[in-house]
């Protein structure tokens, strides 16, 4: 039977603080977070879920994971701890590329979405390792990661990387929101702050068997090729903070919310039931320069919207987040009940006192500037069909896969223009780790069947007379994605251009791994699906 909305209340993520604070003296700290197998309740009339989640010990672990709260530029260590069993919660394709253990368990590794730190600490799909330490992957290389913290405010997530294992990974539970502060810089915004007031929204689809299990296809749609994998996996639930269509009770005031899209493929084109705005102040790991105000956002898997919504003026007392991202996004099936409903608000009466403002700046970062540029590729993103359905047996970027040889080596500290070409029928998150960027044009392609033929043939840009297709109508980036971002939704049937950013990072420690086939860093297309078989490519760093 279908579950009835709005009986749970909306959960408070567990906080940890990632420093030390004596008396207004910040000091680096570090953490021991493991990764247990425990019961969760998603629902009030559902039974009690086995998920796999983060937590600085069993019993306070949650899904999500704790929110890990840092000062920039106050170090955090963390020990990831794996206590998994011996066996998968969900089904798994042993045909795709997939970190297999020769004594079982589940292989696993932390990477810090968003972070700027080296490739050591980064969570490579190789550096997997299963329950104490039992199995290391080949590219495993350190007990504690590093998380410096140097880079501006914002809000990064940490989530499972494993290789061929990201997407049971995270849908099991492996993944939370972690943010970097700078209370002498944004205390002043006088933004909505504090416990009650700035809040996690951390959504996520999930389907559930009536015992409360989580469901996963355990049959892929080319099984003769791969036998579990399928291209997109979407839930018939929407969870926010770990339950199922929850409810805030709000007061009449503003509200700082961070809401992530922590959806394996499904897009969330969010709105309210009442016409009310959002307030965009901040996407991914940066703020925006000032706020831009918009009634609909549309976050992809992974995406995150730092918003402010104001709660003061409105009439209606209830009111419904809604989504309307068809599936798979844009072309798919609309949404429609149940997951075109998300959460709902309950507005208390009475006024409140509310010494909160949204500021008409927020910060302002360098500009990205395609003049500063000293390299330019072309990425080139497609899918493999099956010749009998019809349906994707692999998608991949340039043709190739993450066991291929490197080929994007940016300079520490350059600036480099990426054109991303989408030749599929959806839209992809596309996901760079350690680069920030962001999209400065985006246009359609014309005739795009027939570079899809070419390049899928010969995988030659130059020879395949790119340039010659890109006539199309130029798309507009909204005005509340213009930032430094670090996932950037590249629009099928177009050529997306965008400023990457790779100054942040000195990364001249030798590799304890074979560099030139299998670096620490990745770029990937953030549907885990896709990123699972085999949109995902090695990304190597070299000095100046
Ligand atoms: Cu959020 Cu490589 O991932």
């Amino acid at each position: 039977g279908t579950l009835p909305m709005y009986v749970d209340p909306l959960p408070k993520i567990p906080v940890v603080l990632g420093y030390y604070d004596f008396g207004g003296v910040v000091l680096p700290k570090h953490l021991i977070i493991g990764m247990y197998q425990k019961k969760w309740k998603f629902h009030r009339d559902l039974p009690e879920t086995t998920v796999f989640v983060y937590g600085t010990s069993e019993s306070s672990a949650s899904f999500p994971g704790p929110v890990i709260e840092t000062i920039q530029g106050v170090s955090t260590y963390v020990t990831w701890l794996n206590y998994l069993p011996d066996t998968h919660i969900l089904p798994w394709d042993p045909s795709i590329l997939v970190a297999e253990t020769r004594m079982g368990g589940v292989p696993t590794v932390a990477h810090l979405h968003g972070g700027i730190h080296e490739a050591y600490f980064d969570g490579n799909p190789y550096a997997w390792f299963t329950q104490h330490f039992r199995e290391l992957g080949p590219n495993w290389s350190r007990l504690t990661y590093l998380y410096s913290n140097d880079q501006h405010p914002g809000n990064l997530w940490y989530h499972d990387h494993a290789l061929g294992l990201t997407r049971q990974n995270l849908l099991a539970g492996l993944l939370g929101p972690y943010v970097i502060r700078n209370p002498a810089v944004e205390d002043p915004l006088m933004l909505p702050s504090g416990p009650e007031f700035d809040r996690h929204l951390v959504i996520a689809d999930r389907s559930f068997y009536s015992n409360g299990s989580i469901y996963m296809n355990a049959t892929g749609n080319n099984p003769d090729v791969h036998p579990q994998w399928q291209p997109e996996y979407f839930g018939d639930a929407i969870t926010v903070n770990g339950k199922a269509w929850p409810y805030l009770v709000v007061y009449r005031s503003k509200y700082r919310f961070r809401i992530l899209n922590a959806s394996n493929a499904r897009y969330l084109h969010l709105q309210f039931s009442n016409g009310m705005d959002f307030t965009v102040i901040g996407s991914d790991a940066s703020y925006l320069a000032a706020p831009i105000i918009t009634s609909t956002i549309i976050l992809s898997p992974a995406e995150i919207f730092d918003v402010v919504v104001d709660f003061t003026t409105t009439v209606i007392t209830e009111i419904e987040l809604t989504n309307d991202a068809p599936y798979p996004y844009p072309g798919g099936t609309p949404a429609s009940l149940p997951i075109s409903k998300v959460m709902k608000f309950v507005v208390l009466p009475g006024m409140q006192i509310d010494p909160s403002v949204v500021p008409t700046s927020l910060m302002s970062y360098p500009p990205a500037r395609e003049q500063d540029a000293t390299v330019t590729r072309y990425i080139s993103l497609y899918e493999f069909m099956h010749p009998v359905t019809g349906t994707p047996v692999d998608i991949l970027i340039n043709g190739k896969r993450l066991e291929d040889p490197v080929t994007e080596t940016p300079k520490t500290g350059s600036t480099e223009i990426w054109h991303i070409i989408n030749l599929t029928g959806d839209n992809h998150p596309f996901h760079s780790h350690l680069a920030m960027f962001q999209a400065i044009q985006v246009q359609q392609l014309v005739k795009g069947q027939t570079l899809l033929t070419c390049l899928q043939e010969f995988n030659d840009v130059a020879a395949c007379n790119v340039g010659a297709h890109v006539t199309g109508t130029v798309v507009n980036v909204p005005e509340h994605e213009r930032t430094w971002k670090n996932v950037v939704k590249i629009e099928a049937g177009t050529m997306t251009t965008i400023i990457m950013k790779f100054n942040m990072i000195v990364d001249d420690a030798p590799y304890p791994f074979d560099a030139t086939a299998h670096p620490g860093f990745v770029y990937h297309c953030h549907i885990l699906d896709h990123e699972d078989n085999e949109m995902i490519r090695p990304l190597h760093l070299v000095n100046q």
